[in-house]
Order: structure tokens, then sequence, then C-alpha cells
């Protein structure tokens, strides 16, 4: 349709058409056939309403879909097709790895090759937008979302968020392609600074932190051309996001001239009465729409009590139809007038869901994105070798539970537990494998999959566990003896995929004491072991570190969990994950990142005493694994880390370089394999403080032993560059230093003067 049209349809409808464009319902409303039974007062919708509204969310399925897009062409006075929007974050039916796994792999490529997987069964289930991916830096592992987020580092979530949004929507102009999804990148803003790690609260900090840490992802994401926002329910500095005129007005339509949607959070409009800063649901309705709030996500604050607010003047009607013109333009821009089916069948999903190319890369993921943490000993017991007589054992063995709290579409049954991969690896090779379950996942194994509130809520009340004797446990004996009889234990633990994602905050950060109990009567029998850990945030691994000679850390792998997991313990294929996250010396030490300011009393590593300087009395300031880290099954040296220049010039304020730095990276092992090569930088600190590094670039390369290569990273004005108070772009004169290496701490440093 063209813009005319468009503005003529808008121009034809009514005042009620025009707001109920701008509601957003549960898709059940829909599957239910709701009658009439809402009265105005308790929000829900009436049936004359469900023929108006405009968009909605939770359902897909091609026949689903198209038979309830048909129904509401029909019913809608101007025959204005439903906009079908879902939490496809990491997969739809294919779950790939978390996003804090997907982070870890250091590998645009790879996120955008499971963006684009997801968007395919996505556009071939029916649905037109997905709320993903979510951009929030994240620093607190209390916090059960990081599980969301690619990690703590705004340059590593801008790239991998860029890659994922061209991932859904693919990567030309203003439309996303057949086949791909619109993508609503989300929560806006700041919503991983979650004050003590609790969901819903409140982002405590400046707009330099806000600049310089929150916002870069977001920003790049809508450059490589997301197609809406979503406002999140956090507050910043006091003021909730999605009533917050400074974030939504002034940054992101005026300075960063966004013209998409902007839909809430599930209520987060609502909860803005509930929060106190409106006095009632109409207020709520008022503050939302004078912040550019298009759609209203499932408060009915906007059904309610928008078309009032326009009759009475407390907003203008062209207000109101800048909204729904947006909302509007984006089914245009998803040809939705033309094709409001979008070409999806029956068939074409048969074909799409699950498909072997899906299957393979959600296990190719697995690999790249799980991270060796330990491995040790002159023989490491990773990959095992395959005449070592293993046994399985844990509470992960049989599970088939490995998609992470936000998979909310996948079908447990589709996904590959370590078991059957064990068994089908065990078939082919003619070997054999023992297994034993040990332990209940948490202290009350009595909840299914499928309870998964009392799941959660019984995580809670895992605090003090009953206290269980090994000759209590018939459990626990045959795990023991079955540890007794081998050679290496492949130790299977890990939190429940419930016990992270939204509204999962963890006050403890170690694995539940069940599986704790498990592992030391393990050790107790086997001392080689092997522990594969199961988690959406990172944990206090410092006892597993203790009992285990080899750890490897596999997040929430998803649907080719099990098959991915051998091919890394066989050495079929190798960890190509390096930490994401932070892995905390404790829960003491939490929120740690690398990035920080430095202090005025540094730590220096030499101290012995700690008093007056910044650091703890009793435990280490350094996490127990930094960002970046990750090991392989084999070994890299970087040496010859050469600058281009000793000196660069500043034009103009914002445009420095471009500076070359090179850097020899050889594979000093016995086998081929990968390794993440990572460039630091520390800017001086002129009007505040900078980090004491942050990462400006890295290459994830594979070699062969022996084999030696160059890199050579260059680095433009955006390198150099931060945000100002006032939102320019900004670099400061002065001495810059560099440092290449394998992880975070890696500290050899070269300087340049930008002059
Ligand atoms: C949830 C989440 C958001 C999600 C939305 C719709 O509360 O905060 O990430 O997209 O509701 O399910």
């Amino acid at each position: 349709m063209k813009e005319e049209q468009l503005r003529d349809l808008l121009n034809s409808m009514s005042l009620k058409e025009k707001v109920f464009q701008l509601v957003q319902i549960p898709g059940q409303y829909f599957l239910s056939g709701v009658a009439d039974t809402g009265t105005k007062t308790d929000g829900r919708p009436t049936d004359e309403e469900l023929a108006l509204v405009g968009s909605t969310l939770g359902i897909f399925g091609a026949k689903t879909t198209a038979d309830i897009q048909m129904q509401h062409l029909k019913r809608h006075p101007h025959h204005i097709p439903l906009l079908f929007m879902h939490d496809v974050v990491h997969g739809l039916r294919t779950a790939f790895p978390i996003p804090l796994a997907l982070g870890a792999s250091f590998s645009p490529e790879l996120v955008k090759q499971c963006s684009a997987a997801a968007a395919a069964e996505s556009a071939a289930s029916g649905l037109h937008v997905t709320f993903a991916p979510m951009l929030d830096l994240v620093r607190d592992p209390r916090w059960g979302r990081v599980m969301e987020s690619f990690g703590e580092d705004p340059f590593l979530n801008a790239k991998l968020g860029k890659a994922s949004v061209e991932g859904f929507r693919g990567c030309d102009g203003k439309m996303p392609e057949k086949g791909r999804v619109a993508s609503c990148i989300k929560h806006f803003a700041a919503y991983g600074a979650a004050e003590a790690g609790r969901d819903y609260t409140g982002a405590d900090l400046g707009g330099r932190q806000l600049r310089e840490f929150y916002l870069p992802a977001y920003r790049e994401a809508l450059n490589a051309g997301a197609d809406m926002v979503m406002s999140s329910f956090n507050a910043i500095d006091g003021i909730p996001a999605t009533g917050n005129e400074e974030l939504l007005r002034s940054t992101l339509r005026k300075d960063w001239g966004f013209e998409g949607v902007l839909i809430s959070d599930w209520n987060s409009v609502g909860e803005l009465a509930t929060r106190g800063v409106c006095s009632d649901l109409r207020q709520a309705a008022k503050l939302a729409m004078h912040c550019g709030v298009d759609i209203d996500m499932c408060s009915f604050a906007y059904a309610r009590h928008l078309e009032a607010l326009v009759c009475e003047g407390e907003i203008t009607e062209a207000q109101l139809d800048s909204a729904v013109f947006r909302v509007l333009e984006l089914k245009n821009r998803l040809k939705l007038f033309e094709d409001p089916l979008r070409g999806v069948t029956p068939a074409g999903e048969e074909r799409t869901i699950l498909s072997p190319v899906s299957r393979a890369l959600a296990r190719k993921a697995v690999c790249e994105c799980s991270v060796l943490l330990k491995n040790t000993g002159k023989q490491p017991l990773l990959p095992i070798a395959p005449e070592r007589k293993t046994v399985f054992i844990g509470p992960y063995v049989d599970s088939k539970e490995l998609h992470g709290a936000w998979a909310v579409s996948t079908d447990p049954e589709d996904t590959v537990s370590i078991r059957q991969a064990a068994e089908e690896f065990a078939r082919v090779q003619g070997r054999q494998f023992i297994f034993s379950k040990g332990c209940r996942m948490t202290c009350r194994e009595d909840l299914g999959p499928k309870s998964e509130e009392s799941a959660v809520m019984a995580f809670r009340e895992d605090a003090f566990p009953p206290q269980i004797e090994i000759s209590d446990d018939p459990m626990l004996k045959e795990a023991v003896a079955a540890a007794e009889s081998a050679e290496t234990v492949v130790a299977c633990l890990g939190e429940h995929r419930l016990m992270s994602g939204e509204g999962a905050s963890r006050g403890e950060l170690t694995l539940p004491e069940d599986q704790l109990k498990l592992l030391r009567s393990l050790q107790l029998a086997n001392r080689n072991i092997v522990s594969v850990i199961f988690t959406g945030r990172p944990l206090d691994l410092r006892e597993v570190c203790a009992l285990s000679r080899s750890v490897l850390l596999v997040w929430m792998p998803g649907t080719e969990g099990g098959n991915g997991i051998l091919d890394l313990l066989t050495g079929s294929a190798e960890p190509g994950g390096r930490l994401s996250m932070s892995m905390p010396y404790c829960l003491g030490q939490v929120p740690v990142y690398y990035n920080h300011f430095n202090t005025g009393r540094p730590k220096a590593e030499n101290t012995k005493i700690p008093y007056y300087v910044s650091a703890y009395i009793d435990i280490p300031n350094s996490p127990l694994f930094p960002f970046g880290y990750g090991l392989g099954y084999t070994d890299f040296s970087v040496s010859g880390f050469e600058l281009g220049a000793e000196k660069a010039e500043l034009r103009n304020a914002a445009e420095a370089g471009p500076v070359t730095v090179r850097a020899m990276v050889k594979n000093i092992g016995p086998r081929c394999g990968q390794t993440v090569v990572q460039l630091y930088m520390r800017r001086p600190s002129a009007e505040a403080l900078t980090p004491v590094k942050e990462l400006k670039a890295f290459q994830k390369l594979a070699l062969d032993p022996g084999e030696e290569r160059e890199l050579v990273f260059t680095l433009g004005s955006d390198a150099f560059c931060h945000v100002s108070a006032d939102g320019s772009l900004h670099a400061d004169k002065g001495t810059y230093r560099f440092t290449v290496g394998l992880n975070s701490e890696s500290e050899d440093w070269k300087s340049l003067e930008l002059l």
C-alpha cells in the first residue's frame, strides 16, 4: 500500500478503531473465542472490541494464525490485519543455546545464523514480530534474566545485537524479508541494572553509565534496522522507563531518530499506576502516550481510557494518529495488506520446524558456546579417551529440559538428552556407558516440567534441604557404586531451567545442595571427575572446581544439547566459548565485571595486607574466571603485539584513527583448535572516570597445530569516542593504552598518543 493510501485508511477510521490499533491482547482471547463477558471495568476486551484489536502475542502455528487472521479481516470494519508477535528469543521450536551462551560464542556469524533459523520457524508459523534480541547489559548474576542477555560488555552486546537483528529480519532495507520476522529489541532501557538482582526494580545509575554502558547495544541494533523497541519495566533514576519522557522522546525519538513502533512491556503501562507515578490507569495511559508508547501490551489502559483522553483534549488526535500510523506502517512493511497470510501454509511450517539444518546448527552452537573452565592434569580428562570406562551421573543425565526459561514454545520431547546422545554414540562406537541419576534436580523432585509455577517456588524453599545420608539414599548409593566402577565420571549437574529467567532472581549462586552432596560423594569414590554444568547464569563454582578435574560450562544448551555435549566430551568438537559474563569468586563479590572504573586506591597484585585499599579482607577482587576466559583442547600464544603508530591525530573532537594493531597468534598445542583473540583499550580519563579496560575488537579463529597467523585490528573513530553529557560523540586527547590477549586479564600494554 502506498503512503497516501495508508493515510486515507487512517483518516477513514473512527476514534475507537484508531485506539484499538494500539491495543495488544494475549492470544488466548482469540483462541478461546471470548464471549462478550467482559464489562468495561474489569479490563477484558468485549467481543466487539476483539474485532478491532491491532495485535496479539503468544500464539503461533500456520493454521491457527491463518484462521484467526481470516476471521479478523472479516470482522474488522476496515479489514486491517492483525499482527502476531511472540518471544522467539533463542528459537521457536528448535531452541538454540540461551543468549548468554550465544554471547560466549564471540561469533556474530553464529548469532546471525541462529536468529535467521529462528526467524524461518517463526515466519513459517505465522508470526510477524519477535520480541528479540534482548540487549540489556548485565552485571549481576542474581538477576534471573542474565540468561537472556549477551553479557556484561557493551561492545560484544552491540556486535551480537546487530547480528541478531540482521538474522531475524534480513539485512536489506526497511522491510523484513519473507521467511523472516520484524525484530523488536528490548528492554529499553537498562533493565539489566536490576537493584540487588531483583526483577522489576530500578536502575540507580546516572546519565554517563546509561550512555556509555547500557545504551550502545540498543542503538547499534536500531542502526541495523530493528523495527520495534520495547520499553522496560524498570525505573531509571526514579522514573519508570515506560513513562520516561527523557528516555523515550529525547533519546530514542529525537536524538536517535527512531520512527518505528514503540511497544510497552507486559502491563508496564498499568504499572505506572502501581508504582505510583500515576494516580490511576487513565493517567498511566496519558503519560505513556505522551512519551510515545504506541502499543499498550496487555494493560488495557489504552483500551479503557485513550478514547476519553482524546475526546477531552488531554491527548491530541494528532498524537493518536502518529501512533496509529506507525502501527499501520509496520503492517504495510510486512505486506500484510496485500498478503495477510504471508504465504504461510501448514505444509511449509512442517518442512521448516525442527529441520535437520536447524538441528545441525543448534548442535554446532552448543560446541561454539560451551566454555571449558578447567581441564587439569598431565593427562587431562577431556576429551575423554575412547578406552576409558565412563559413567554419566547426575540429574541432567536424563533431563530433556535443556532449553532455558525463555524457549517457551519448545517441546522437551524434541530435545536430545545427554543419555540419548551417549547411547547413540555408544551404539555407533560399540561401547558401553553406565548412567545413574544420583540425586534430584532440587530438594523437591516431585515437580514435573509442567508445574512451572510450583517448580520455581520450590527452589526458593531450597535453602535448607533435609540432610540425607548416603546409606539412606538408594539413588546416591547406586551413583557412588557406578563411580567406583569407572575410570571417568561425567557429573551432569546444574540449575533447573526455571531457576533463571523472568522473575527468577536468586539470593544464592551455588548449585542445589543435593547436587553438591552428590558431587562430594562421587569425588570420594573417584577423583577423575568431569563436571558438566547447566546454568542460566554465572554461579559460584568454587566447590565444583575443587572437586572436579575438568569443568565444562554448557549454559542451557537447547534442543541439541545432548548431541553437542557428547561431541565436546568425545573430542569430535572442542569448546569454542569464552565467558560473556564474569564468573564470580562468590556471591559476596557480586556485581563483578571486568570493565569497572579505577579506584583511588587500587589493590596492587602484590599487596599482602589489603587494608586501606579497595579490596576485601577475606576474598580476592578478581572473579573466579574473568570475562573472555575459556580453554580449548589445544593451546595458543599471542606475541609480537604492535601498534601501527605511536601517535594519531584527533580531528574535530570526534574523528580519530584509523589505528592498526597487529599481533601474532600461534597454535602451540597438539591438535587443531580455535581461540578468541581480544583487543582491550584503556582511554585516558578526562572529565570523568573511564573503565580500566574496554573490549574494542575480537577475532575468533581456528589454527592447525604449529600454525601461526598475524591478526590486524583496525580501530576507527568509534573506538576512541564515547558519548558525552550532551549525547554527542567525543574523543579525548591523551594516552590510549592497548593490550591483546586471550581474556580480559591481559596486561601487556602498549601506548599511543592521541593529539
Ligand atoms: C514479559 C517480558 C518481555 C516479553 C513480554 C511478552 O514480561 O518482560 O521480555 O517480551 O512480557 O511476553
